[in-house]
């Protein structure tokens, strides 16, 4: 099965495999003295133009977590923080243990590992850079839907680990939460997951815990629409080459969704629960007819369906959906604790992602099923060379 799994890996392209099949053989061995396994797997590159973890594939599971910067914070002593939580993600991200890496045979697998780093209002403020910050990277205006509870909004520093093994997520926040821990305290941590590597076609849309395709229509990355999109373009220099991270935790309310028939759900939605196509057409990717009515004089695809209020026309000024699944168990009764990590990259928060958060929040059929009980906003900076660090742009 291992060789099933590494020509899966191959096939996929984006990754670089170097596994063998007699992968097996070799439990029990240990790491050499420089770190290298003699079964390294797929590495996604660590410095560049742009931070990994936005572009990059979404691996299967993810951490967010977000910090509270001690008081007594400065611009010094963010930077040098910034400093180490940099070089450790250039080591755990290419395969090697961090500094003192306490379990370093853990590092050996990146499976795919990106560490990207995100600034909170907080940050420019104990820094003494709010003149620095995009106006919208700023906590998001009330909207009627929201139940947002404190444990799981805001955040001075964000910390987002991604990589196709759980494992490997837990060993990345070790390692970050530790280097942090005498520069800023942990406000909150989420996890979620998206199905396992290689279990599907690549490409293939994922399907949430609300059992829809979702990711359909979302820009495409190495598309100049996509860089129009994502990367910032603003007036902040520093912030060039980055973007804004929004990250809503949004509940699904499983027990009347699962009450619900599929015309209900399709209707809600305006795409059909079998293959993600329009209610208007035959595949996934058909471009939704607006206009279509039915035989009554009623459009196909409601006035309050989730696609139709969340459209953007414009392909260089949609969001990116990098959306994860959360599920923290079941309570006794069996009510689950289940939703989405929403994740959205984009440009320019005021722009981009808050329209069609207030188009949704004023009539979208899917506020019936789900609840926003978490938000945090960030600025993420542009990546850097060998020689940087996240962050200098800002901080040096
Ligand atoms: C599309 C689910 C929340 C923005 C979709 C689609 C599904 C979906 C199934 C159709 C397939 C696709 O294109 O991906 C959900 C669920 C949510 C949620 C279950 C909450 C639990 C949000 C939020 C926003 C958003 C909070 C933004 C504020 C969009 C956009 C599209 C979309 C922009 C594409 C619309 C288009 O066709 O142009 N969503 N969504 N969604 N959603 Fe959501």
């Amino acid at each position: 099965s291992g060789g099933a799994v590494v020509a899966a890996a191959a096939t996929s392209g984006a990754v670089v495999a170097r596994a063998s099949a007699d992968d097996t053989s070799t439990a029990g061995r240990t790491v050499d003295p420089e770190g290298n396994s003699p079964r390294a797997t797929a590495v996604e590159p660590f410095y560049g133009a742009h931070q990994a973890g936005v572009a990059t594939a979404p691996q299967a599971h993810a951490a967010f977590v977000a910090f509270d910067l001690r008081s007594g914070s400065d611009r010094e002593s963010v930077a040098r923080l910034m400093r180490v939580l940099t070089d450790d993600a250039r080591r755990i991200t290419q395969g090697q243990p961090a500094l003192a890496d306490t379990e370093p045979h853990l590092a050996v697998l990146p499976a795919r590992l990106t560490v990207t780093f995100g600034f909170g209002p907080g940050l420019f403020a104990a820094t003494k850079t709010s003149d620095q910050r995009p106006e919208s990277v700023a906590p998001l205006p009330a909207f009627g839907i929201d139940r947002l509870k404190e444990r799981w909004t805001g955040g001075d520093l964000l910390v987002q680990i991604c990589a196709d093994d759980p494992l490997t997520v837990t060993h990345a926040l070790r390692v970050l939460v530790k280097d942090a821990r005498s520069f800023a305290k942990v406000r909150w941590t989420q996890r979620g997951f998206r199905r396992a590597a290689h279990s599907q076609q690549p490409h293939t849309t994922q399907r949430n815990v609300m059992g829809q395709l979702d990711g359909t229509v979302n820009p495409v990355a190495g598309t100049p629409d996509f860089d129009r999109a994502v990367w910032f373009a603003g007036e902040q220099e520093w912030l060039r080459g980055g973007t804004t991270l929004v990250l809503r935790r949004i509940r699904a309310e499983m027990e009347t969704w699962d009450a619900a028939d599929t015309v209900a759900k399709e209707f809600t939605i305006g795409r059909r629960l079998t293959d993600g196509a329009p209610l208007t057409g035959a595949r996934e990717h058909d471009e939704p007819d607006l206009a279509r009515l039915t035989p009554a004089g009623l459009p196909v695809i409601s006035e309050y369906a989730h696609i139709r209020r969340a459209h953007v026309a414009d392909p260089g000024a949609r969001i990116l959906r990098r959306v994860y699944n959360y599920d923290e168990g079941v309570s006794a009764d069996g009510t689950a604790d289940t939703g989405l990590l929403f994740a959205s990259y984009q440009a320019d928060i005021a722009r981009q992602f808050i329209p069609i958060q207030q188009r949704l929040a004023e009539a979208d059929l899917l506020n019936e099923w789900t609840t926003p009980i978490g938000s945090a906003v960030f600025a993420v900076p542009p990546g850097c060379g060998p020689k940087g660090w996240i962050g200098e742009t800002l901080l040096s």
